[in-house]
């Protein structure tokens, strides 16, 4: 039994977030890890309109046999976002959301109905100022972090948010093992929200080659690229990627650094970079740009999402078994 700030307030079995993903997180994956005791997020960006996006959490308030959250992007490049606040204000769901200055008006809306926000921070200045504005966690994403890593490693990162802001701590980024759960709680973290392992599991929606790809390549393979969105972001070293290179070209940093030009240099970068790695998520393409962070070391084979969840914790609790020995 693992008891936590996160387990007491959802009401789950283990202090687990299946991280929100962009392309792979499906409805399927939320409902098994809503079975495994964990609880699953998913973008609301997987859904291209409102409408969808609405039958979706109408499916999920159906069968999903536990709590889930909504991801959402809070800043001007989300259309929907407004439609899609009310939407989650509606069907009370947990939300999670990428820090954004516009953090306070989301939290406004959606508390009341006893939605839960939880804000993702990389350092102190943005952990107190969700704080600040009525946040009921934050998600500590790390150095080690799939997709867009913060700067600092967990050992750092969580210790540092305990002592500088009074929101309960769950870490993202790198766990793939129960003694890396054991590590994160130690340092003082409520949960763990893991992203990369999940991707290769049975319920995933992406290609096969996708998901081969994050059990043949490990943490060695994973490189920052500014191809995908414009800012760093995690992907498999593939050849396709060193044959493009992780960098924007002259041209795009160029045109990235003209006032005028810059904000539509960047919609196209993003709208470009977003086309790529959709494509080589679902289909057998040579473009092989596949986003995942370093945790995929730790996945050896396409298994269910309750077989992983079942891993981490055997694991955890042998870990915890071999500390108090060493104490003893
Ligand atoms: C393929 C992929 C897609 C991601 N998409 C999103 C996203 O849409 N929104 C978001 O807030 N975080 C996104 N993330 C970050 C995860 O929510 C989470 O912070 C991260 O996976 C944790 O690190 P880990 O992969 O080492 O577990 C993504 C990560 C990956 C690997």
């Amino acid at each position: 039994m693992i008891k936590t700030w996160l387990t007491d307030t959802f009401n789950i079995k283990y202090p687990i977030i299946m991280a929100p993903m962009f392309l792979v997180s499906s409805n399927e994956m939320l409902i098994k890890a809503a079975e495994a005791g964990i609880m699953g997020c998913i973008p609301a960006l997987n859904w291209r309109t409102p409408e969808e996006f609405e039958e979706g959490i109408k499916e999920l308030k159906e069968k999903c046999q536990g709590p889930f959250g909504i991801n959402l992007i809070v800043n001007k490049s989300n259309i929907h976002l407004k439609k899609q606040i009310d939407i989650c204000a509606k069907y009370v769901p947990v939300f999670y959301h990428y820090f954004s200055w516009k953090s306070g008006e989301v939290i406004k809306k959606c508390q009341p109905n006893g939605t839960k926000v939880i804000c993702d921070v990389v350092d102190v200045t943005y952990a107190q100022k969700v704080e600040s504005l009525g946040a009921d966690a934050i998600i500590a994403v790390n150095s080690g972090a799939g997709g867009h890593a913060g700067p600092t490693p967990a050992s750092i990162l969580i210790p540092l948010l305990k002592k500088n802001c009074n929101l309960p701590v769950i870490t993202a980024g790198g766990i793939g093992t129960g003694t890396g759960l054991l590590s994160a709680l130690s340092l003082g973290a409520e949960g763990a929200s893991i992203g990369s392992p999940f991707i290769a599991t049975e319920e995933s929606p992406v290609s096969q080659e996708y998901k081969d790809a994050v059990v043949q390549y490990g943490a060695k393979d994973i490189v920052l690229s500014t191809k995908v969105s414009g800012t760093p972001c995690t992907v498999i070293n593939t050849p396709y990627v060193q044959k493009i290179g992780t960098e924007q070209n002259m041209v795009e940093s160029l045109l990235t650094k003209n006032k005028k030009l810059k904000k539509y240099v960047k919609m196209l970068t993003y709208y470009k970079g977003m086309k790529l790695v959709e494509n080589a998520a679902f289909a057998a393409t040579y473009k092989t740009v596949w986003c995942a962070g370093p945790s995929i070391e730790f996945i050896n084979k396409i298994e269910p999402v309750k077989t992983i969840v079942d891993r981490l914790i055997s694991e955890y609790e042998v870990a915890l078994e071999e500390f108090k020995n060493k104490l003893s």
